[in-house]
């Protein structure tokens, strides 16, 4: 299978085992995720899931969301109340803890904020995602406001990252978050306790948020090239 199918495949496992009518979803961002929420929006039409209540996290996460007629809310309103029964999402990696790294999509921010207001959650990858340690292969993102971009640089390559801002493709300059932020990719070239860093990372002044997701812990559906999903707890 390709890479592709793969990630078809795994997402629509994962909406088939947890995907029950009624529930109030958070709908996550990227190649893996978005066919679940196509998959969500299909059995929605065919009548066979009812009463869905989604909650997107980003602008392409709304889109696919408005083309299946998914009913759309914030986790503000008052149908949601602030608490979601289940959010699927995609990772850049996933570590043999479930801990992942996220926001190659650049939607980081409402992505965690979402996951952290789940009382489950889900993460769909292909097995490319898999990785002993995180954030030696893929960088993991560090939304900053662009004030403090500088700064915030020095103080990240202090912890031993080397830092990148992430720039944008078809518009000159740096990526502009949803919210308006810039986007700092930062790889380390040898191993990192995620959990602390995660927390260190935010202690900077001017970091909004970070893409290592070490404290909620997700159930995690692996896709392989042999056609097989595995299932992590
Ligand atoms: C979006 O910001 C990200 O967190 C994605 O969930 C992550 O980058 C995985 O994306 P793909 O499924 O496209 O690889």
């Amino acid at each position: 299978m390709d890479q592709k199918a793969i990630k078809e495949l795994v997402a629509r496992s994962a909406v088939e085992h947890l995907v029950h009518s009624g529930m109030k979803l958070g709908l996550g961002t990227g190649s893996t995720a978005i066919p679940a929420v196509h998959y969500i929006g299909e059995l929605m039409q065919k009548g066979e899931l009812h009463n869905i209540l989604a909650v997107p996290t980003s602008f392409q996460t709304v889109i696919a969301c408005e083309q299946w007629g998914i009913p759309l809310f914030t986790l503000n309103s008052k149908e949601i109340g602030g608490e979601l029964d289940l959010t699927i999402d995609g990772a850049d990696e996933v570590d043999p803890y479930n801990r992942c790294t996220k926001g190659g999509g650049g939607a980081l921010l409402v992505e965690k904020i979402v996951a952290y207001a789940s009382k489950s959650y889900a993460i769909v990858v292909d097995e490319t995602k898999v990785v002993e340690q995180l954030g030696l292969k893929f960088p993991i993102p560090v939304e900053v406001i662009p004030e403090a971009r500088l700064p915030v640089q020095r103080a990240l390559e202090a912890l031993g990252a080397e830092v990148q801002l992430r720039e944008a493709v078809r518009k000159a300059g740096p990526v502009i978050t949803e919210h308006a932020n810039l986007l700092l990719d930062i790889r380390f070239t040898s191993p990192i306790d995620p959990v602390e860093m995660e927390h260190r990372i935010n202690q900077i002044p001017g970091v909004v948020e970070n893409g290592l997701f070490t404290r909620k812990h997700p159930r995690v559906f692996i896709g392989h090239a042999d056609g097989t999903v595995e299932q992590r707890d």
